[in-house]
């Protein structure tokens, strides 16, 4: 009787784990490609009117760059993109980017993720990701 018990038990956990979801990429907790392409939109509106880090933009094609962040920000949420791109370090080799440009830049980043209306707590989960490119990206 007990090893009955026991052998229904087992089957039960097993069942109950085995249906449990995957849980959700930080990509479908924000919402999914409409929240990365909005983030990217007012991330680079921010970057192009930032008076201290324009400059460092006057060579971009904005539909090139939109394209590599929304791919680059969707890849590293776990969502369903492939990012083509440069990596960090050859994308921004020979711009001589300061740790306070940097700074500027993440600023940039948390408003556009706050008026793309994602939480604070997604909105610290996505800096996890990318503030430690901080050394890749700039040249102090
Ligand atoms: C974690 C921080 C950053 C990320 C994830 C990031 C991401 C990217 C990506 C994906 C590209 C496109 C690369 C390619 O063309 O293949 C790029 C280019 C660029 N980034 Fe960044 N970036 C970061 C920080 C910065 C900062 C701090 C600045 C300046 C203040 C900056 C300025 C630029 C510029 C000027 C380009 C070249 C755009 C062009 O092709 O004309 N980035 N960045």
């Amino acid at each position: 009787m007990k090893v009955v018990t026991l052998t229904v038990v087992f089957l039960l956990v097993t069942a109950c784990h085995h249906n449990s979801k995957p849980e959700a990429s930080l990509f479908d907790q924000m919402g999914g490609l409409p929240v990365i392409e909005k983030i990217t939109e007012n991330l680079i509106d921010r970057l192009l009117s930032n008076e201290k880090i324009a400059f460092l933009f006057k060579e971009t094609v904005r539909e090139d760059l939109h394209e590599k962040i929304v791919d680059q920000l969707c890849q590293e949420s776990g969502g369903p993109c492939q990012y083509e791109g440069l990596d960090m370090v050859e994308a921004h080799s020979g711009q001589d980017i300061k740790y306070s440009e940097f700074d500027l830049f993440v600023t940039d980043f948390i408003h556009a993720m706050e008026d793309a209306g994602v939480s604070y707590q997604h909105q610290n989960a996505m800096l996890a990701i990318f503030a430690p490119m901080r050394e890749d990206v700039t040249h102090q």
